[in-house]
C-alpha cells in the first residue's frame, strides 16, 4: 500500500473543503492540524484551489494535502504541480485515472456500482472513493459491493458526519471516511476556525476512540 494510503488509515477522516478565499488556507490549516486531522482534500470547484494547495502545503510541510473535485487531466496537473500529493474526483475518468496512474500519483476516483469497482480494478486500483455514501446505500451498500472485490478498500463520502462516522470506521473495508462537516462554507466564511479546530478534534477522538 502506498505510504499515503497508509496515512489515509492512519488519520481516518479527509476533511473536503471549499475554500472561497486563499487567505482562509492557512487558518483552516491550522486548525485541522491542531485539531488532529492533518489532513485536506482541498475541491478543485473554487478558483481558490490551487493557490490554496500551495499555501498549506507549504506552511504545514507535515499535513497531507490533496485535491477533490479533479474532473480534468489538466485540473490533476495544476493540482500536482501546486503540491497535492493525492487527486479525488466525484466519478470515475478513465482519463483522469490513467493520466494520474502515468504520473504516479495516487488517485481515489468516486465509485457507486460493481462496474465502477471493476473499471478502477482495470486501472490497478486498490483503494476507491465511494460516493455518495449515503444516499447511495450507506454502509450496507458498500459491504455488499464489497464482498466479491475481496482486495479494494473503500474511501465513502457524501452524507458523513459526526453521528454516522464510527460505522463505517469499524469495517475493516474503509481506509478513511470523507466529510465536509468540520470545515462548513458557513464557518470558513465566518472565520470561525475555533470551532473548526473544535469539530476536527472531535472527529479526530472519534478516529481514536474507533481504531486506536
Ligand atoms: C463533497 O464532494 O462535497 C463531499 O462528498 C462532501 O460531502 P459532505 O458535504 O456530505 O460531507
Amino acid at each position: 500500500m502506498s505510504t499515503i494510503f497508509e496515512k489515509f488509515s492512519k488519520i481516518g477522516i479527509i476533511p473536503v473543503v471549499v475554500l472561497e478565499d486563499t487567505k482562509d488556507a492557512e487558518p483552516l490549516g491550522k486548525a485541522l492540524v491542531e485539531g488532529g486531522l492533518p489532513c485536506a482534500e482541498v475541491t478543485f470547484r473554487t478558483a481558490a484551489a490551487e493557490e490554496a494547495i500551495k499555501i498549506m502545503t507549504e506552511k504545514f510541510p507535515d499535513m497531507l494535502v490533496g485535491a477533490g473535485t479533479v474532473l480534468t487531466t489538466e485540473q490533476a496537473d495544476r493540482a500536482i504541480a501546486a503540491g497535492a500529493k493525492f487527486i479525488v474526483s466525484p466519478g470515475l475518468n478513465p482519463d483522469v485515472v490513467a493520466h494520474c496512474v502515468k504520473k504516479g500519483i495516487p488517485v481515489t476516483p468516486g465509485t457507486c456500482t460493481p462496474t465502477d469497482v471493476e473499471k478502477a480494478l482495470t486501472f490497478g486500483l486498490d483503494v476507491v472513493k465511494f460516493f455518495p455514501a449515503e444516499p447511495a446505500g450507506g454502509l450496507d451498500f458498500i459491504k455488499a459491493i464489497a464482498a466479491p472485490y475481496v482486495g479494494v478498500k473503500f474511501m465513502p463520502t457524501g452524507g458523513i458526519n459526526a453521528n454516522n462516522v464510527r460505522d463505517y470506521l469499524k469495517y475493516d473495508r474503509i481506509i478513511a471516511c470523507g466529510g465536509s462537516w468540520m470545515v462548513k462554507g458557513n464557518l470558513i466564511k465566518a472565520g470561525d476556525f475555533e470551532k473548526i479546530k473544535e469539530l476536527t478534534a472531535e472527529a479526530a477522538g472519534i478516529v481514536k476512540e474507533i481504531r486506536g
